[in-house]
């Protein structure tokens, strides 16, 4: 079969090759084969091939951790039998997505609706998920409070604005393009500032009057990151789930010792294995609803065959994309 592969770290640009004599995978007990469809290009999976993610990739190895496709057989077991024949969103169990086929555990494959459009069903898991997890699972916000949060237009941002607007927490948002400003107005964003107009924490204290927010995320790191940790007031709470800048966030002890504030990381995987099943079969039920209902859509910028992986990641990697870039695999 034709996939993606790369035998050593580095920008996906450069390591990154496309195969057509990868033999197809035969799944176990437990496991389904799926025949892709699309899968996005996340930071996550740019991470993953220069070797920077919490997962390491056992070479030869290929990315994608989601995406869409149809079950194609089972390797034994109820779910996969039941599941066979299904179009699903496929989360990748360490065998990426970016190939002809993928097998993953059944557990894995998630059917979706056949009015969900494959743009919108490979999309379905990694930011929806995150962005329901964090907001309303770890922080549990509650309405009329303030979020902070920065690279706010980003896909999981802009969803996150939405997740605001549906459960009536307000957003203060952090871009670092003037021009996002009225975008994010316009989705429902209740205060949008530029991180270049100076410190993010002064920034958010003249919007709140000098207290500071109690809750607050941050995808970013480095300076913008160590800036929204000191955002926080007493008894304020900051997940940090992603590393966009490359560079530590920096902390005084004696800022989280006042107010006891607690600062922590997130990462879905993680999150997502401590769940009861229950919870994961509601939160898969919650992404669909709100797919539909537009708060948890992705902006779809570019889509691009599988043959041309190096200008898609080129693509994804570029600043200012505005969305999502997918590669279509199969149709
Ligand atoms: N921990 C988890 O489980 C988890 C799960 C899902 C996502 N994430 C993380 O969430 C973040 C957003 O993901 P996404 O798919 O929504 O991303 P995305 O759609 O590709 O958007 C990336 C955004 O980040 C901004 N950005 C990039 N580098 C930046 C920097 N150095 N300083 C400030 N802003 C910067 C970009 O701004 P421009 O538009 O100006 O280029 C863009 O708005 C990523 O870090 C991802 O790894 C983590």
């Amino acid at each position: 079969m034709k996939a993606v592969v790369f035998d050593r770290s580095g920008p996906a640009p450069e390591v990154l090759s496309v195969r057509d004599d990868v033999p197809k995978p035969v799944p176990r007990w437990g496991q389904v084969l799926v025949r892709m469809r699309a899968s996005p290009i996340n930071p996550s999976d740019l991470m993953y091939t220069e070797g920077k993610y919490g997962l390491r990739p056992e070479f030869p190895a290929t990315p994608g951790f989601e995406g869409v496709g149809v079950v194609e057989a089972s390797g034994g077991g109820p779910l996969g039998w039941l599941r066979k024949g299904k179009r699903v969103a496929v989360v990748s169990s360490g065998r990426g997505n970016w190939a002809e086929y993928t097998i993953t555990t059944a557990r894995q494959v998630i059917p979706v609706p056949h009015e969900l459009p494959d743009d919108q069903a490979a999309t379905f898991f990694v930011n929806p998920a995150s962005a329901i997890a964090m907001t309303r699972d770890v922080l549990r916000i509650p309405p009329g409070e303030w979020l902070l949060q920065s690279a706010a237009g980003s896909s999981l941002g802009k969803m996150v604005i939405r997740l605001g607007k549906k459960y009536g927490f307000r957003t203060m948002n952090v871009v670092r393009r003037r021009e996002q400003i009225e975008e994010l107005k316009q989705l429902g964003a209740d205060a949008v500032f530029v991180q270049s107009d100076g410190p993010v924490d002064e920034q958010v204290r003249h919007l709140t009057g000098g207290t500071g927010v109690r809750y607050a995320i941050d995808p970013v790191g480095g300076r913008i990151g160590t800036e929204v940790v000191a955002s926080l007031a007493g008894g304020g709470r900051c997940l940090l789930y992603g590393l966009l800048s490359g560079n530590p966030v920096q902390v005084d002890p004696r800022l989280l010792i006042t107010g006891s504030k607690w600062v922590g990381g997130f990462w879905l995987a993680d999150w997502a294995k401590g769940q009861r099943i229950l919870r994961l079969l509601r939160l898969f039920k919650q992404v669909r609803r709100l797919i539909a209902d537009g708060t948890l859509h992705s902006d779809i910028v570019a889509t691009y065959p599988l043959n041309d992986v190096i200008a898609a990641v080129r693509h994804a990697a570029a600043d200012a994309k505005g969305g999502k870039v997918l590669l279509q695999i199969s149709s």
